[in-house]
């Protein structure tokens, strides 16, 4: 079913205005239901979970009901497999304290050349104890990655794989199931980023069977706040980052060090509501997939329109795929001017109402490996199912007036 946009908009406050978003991977618009129900929770419920008075209890179930949500949501099987915490870059750091007493010297991890630092930092921060980094790159022509030079890399001391989802600059879908079924047939885990995902397609972990998986909510309509799946199994294992008395068991209580951010969990719950009403309203994982369908069909035709602008002028490098098939890529889409400087670009833009963005946005690495991080990196784009084909094209207007 094509999205119903006057419906979908106007969740949104800040589209009200003739404002063109097209920094939704920096962080996108929130739902009024989110803020709303932060707004609710903060001036009714804001006591400590745990106690056995009314007001308490309702915190507490609120918290629970939350969790899951974020379970139905990513389509795990329990609700204890979701550990929330600030942000993503927090979650990461948080997995790979609480792991690395499990590896040994010599043990080897993986992180990619073409993943945000997020998940690729806490990692790299692990060889100055003895493990070994080692990097899967990506080919800086077609920025295509290859799954074999995956295989080439892992080995029996290979423990664990750090791989985006999407890149938050080339937009291209990576393969998680078919990786995933490689790392474990090694014998190794998979953590997966997936901020630049989650917004866009619907997420089954099981089907993926990813070992973790983790995003951000102030990228998936929602407030600053990120979670993390953990199989329930893995979890148990990992060492607590909580004080000594929150048993080994106590999951995901010991992997929230300080507690969660109750109000903000519960608003983010709103997200979910928002994608099930999208869906049909079933209530159910259904629902959350027809919503992805809708979206996924929105998006394409957006990035549609603007690939089609960006392939038909021989001054554009796009970085990434050029095509704009729903399965391959999410709508983010960032590109290179010949002999242009990318910042002086974007402030043109910025001019006509509309906020696109340069840099490397914390991808450094692969904008350095793409050969693009000179002329103030590359110019992005990245929009959501929100976004309409006549912003394209308003956009598509002004890079006329100033290429
Ligand atoms: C792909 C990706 N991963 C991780 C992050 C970091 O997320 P957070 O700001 O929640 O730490 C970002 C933020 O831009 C991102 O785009």
């Amino acid at each position: 079913m094509p999205l119903d946009l006057a419906f979908v908009r106007k969740q949104f406050p800040a589209l009200a205005d003739d404002f063109v978003y097209f920094d939704n991977a920096g962080g996108s618009a929130v739902l009024k239901t989110v803020a709303e129900r932060v707004y609710e929770y903060l001036t009714t419920t804001s006591v400590q979970t745990g106690a056995s008075y009314a007001h308490s209890r309702r915190a507490s179930e609120r918290l629970a009901q939350a969790r899951a949500r974020f379970a139905l949501l990513v389509g795990a099987s329990r609700a204890e497999e979701i550990v929330i915490g600030s942000s993503t870059t927090a979650l990461c750091q948080n997995l790979a304290r609480a792991l690395r007493w499990r590896l040994k010297p010599g043990d080897e991890i993986i992180v990619t050349a073409f993943d945000h630092e997020s998940n690729i930092g806490p990692w790299r921060g692990l060889e100055a104890l003895g493990f070994v980094v080692k990097v899967w790159g990506l080919d800086p022509q077609t920025c295509e990655i290859d799954l074999d030079a995956l295989d080439r890399l892992m080995t029996s001391r290979t423990r664990l794989v750090a791989v985006t989802h999407a890149s938050n600059i080339l937009g291209t879908i990576n393969p998680i199931a078919e990786i995933a079924r490689r790392v474990h047939a090694h014998g190794a885990e998979i953590v997966v980023d997936a901020v630049a995902y989650a917004p866009h397609r619907a997420i089954d972990v099981i089907a993926l069977d990813v070992d973790y998986y983790m995003f951000s909510f102030y990228k998936t309509y929602g407030p600053h706040l990120a979670m993390m799946y953990g199989q329930y199994d893995k979890l148990i294992e990992l060492d607590g980052l909580y004080h000594y008395f929150y048993g080994r068991a106590m999951v995901p209580q010991k992997l929230e060090p300080g507690n969660p951010n109750y109000e903000l969990a519960w608003g983010a719950a709103g997200v979910v509501d928002y994608l099930d009403r999208l869906g049909g309203g079933s209530g159910d994982r259904a629902a959350i997939e027809r919503a992805f369908d809708d979206i996924g069909a929105q998006e394409a035709a957006l990035s549609e329109r603007l690939l089609s602008y960006l392939r038909d002028r021989n001054d554009v490098r796009i970085l990434g795929r050029r095509d704009s098939l729903a399965a391959s890529r999410v709508p983010t889409i960032s590109f290179k001017v010949e002999g242009r400087d990318s910042a002086e670009i974007v402030r043109a833009v910025d001019e006509a109402g509309i906020g696109m963005r340069f840099g490397d946005f914390h991808s450094k690495r692969l904008v350095e490996a793409l050969g693009e991080a000179g002329s103030s990196g590359v110019l992005r784009v990245s929009m959501v199912h929100y976004n309409t084909v006549e912003e394209v094209d308003r956009l598509i207007v002004r890079l006329d007036q100033i290429l």
